[in-house]
């Protein structure tokens, strides 16, 4: 259903996703693994046309996703909902109408203008926050809810616009072991349940082993490593972080950068001070 060709996007002289090449043939739950700068987050937001590509292909059911343009692009990209680390929810808005902006795409800017919801997205939307346990918490400000209460809201966004596949970017790097437990558990759910494609970058390998049918590895832009959890080996996840011996299980895209990704954030950080 979902085939990436070729995929390359460029920053300059600096390539952050490398002619990745990879096809999906059932909504699957995938995990995106590897060491900070190795690509991942440039991927998923090509995936979702935030970003363009510079080369490369992109084709959901015969649907050649980065020739989208106008609404054709705009249906892709509720199709396709993004969530991230760091929720982007409004803070001082509503639990509710968070949700409901998942709707945006599909309302007239008037609507939107006057803030005027159908009841039945309204009655929608408390339907799914129920689902992911925290419909008592509708009226309350995003901002006053836990981090992981936060990121269901977020999956209750997404959810509104019924998309066919959910990218998530890093979405438990924020959480506590337990809220991370409860995100990861809600997007698996909504995966078995619903039928949806999850492509999630995680930065733990547990979690990748724990809830996805799919691991990908990227290093340096690079697709390394394409398999099951239960081929990816310590020795294979070596490989991935480019850790060298200094590698432990324990190990986290966050904290483990590689020294190729160290090198091109520094020339990055020159090249801005100039
Ligand atoms: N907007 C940007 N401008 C310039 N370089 C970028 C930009 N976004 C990402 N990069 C670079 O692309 C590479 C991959 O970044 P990213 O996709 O964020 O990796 P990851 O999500 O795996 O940490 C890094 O070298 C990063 O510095
Ligand atoms: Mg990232």
């Amino acid at each position: 259903m979902l085939k990436v060709r070729n995929l390359t996007k460029s920053f300059g002289a600096n390539t952050a996703v490398d002619n990745v090449d990879f096809a999906v043939d059932r909504p699957a739950m995938i995990g995106i693994i590897g060491a900070s700068g190795a690509g991942k987050s440039t991927l998923l937001r090509m995936l979702n046309r935030m970003t363009d590509a510079t080369s490369g292909q992109i084709e959901f059911e015969g649907r050649e996703v980065l020739k989208l343009s106008g609404a054709r692009k705009r249906a892709w990209q509720s199709d396709c909902a993004m969530i991230f680390q760091q929720f982007n929810l409004v803070p001082r808005m509503d639990v509710v109408s968070n949700v409901l902006h998942g709707t945006l795409n599909a309302r007239s800017s008037l609507a939107t203008m006057f803030n005027l919801y159908p009841n039945a997205d309204i009655h929608r939307a408390i339907d799914i926050l129920d689902r992911l346990g925290i419909a008592d918490h509708a009226a309350k400000r995003a901002e006053s809810l836990s981090g992981g209460q936060q990121q269901r809201v977020a999956i209750a966004r997404a959810l509104m616009q019924d998309p066919r596949i959910i990218l998530a970017d890093e979405p438990i790097a924020s959480l506590d072991p337990m809220n991370a437990q409860i995100v990861m558990d809600a997007l698996r759910r909504i995966h078995d349940e619903d039928g949806r494609m999850v492509i999630a970058n995680l930065h733990t390998l547990d979690t990748a082993r724990k809830y996805c049918d799919r691991v990908i590895g990227m290093r340096m832009g690079r697709v390394v490593f394409d398999g099951t959890p239960a081929q990816l080996t310590t020795g294979v996840a070596r490989d991935i972080y480019g850790a060298g011996a200094s590698f432990s299980e324990a190990a986290t895209s966050t904290a483990l950068e590689s020294p190729e990704s160290a090198a091109a954030k520094a020339l990055h950080e020159a090249e801005a001070a100039v």
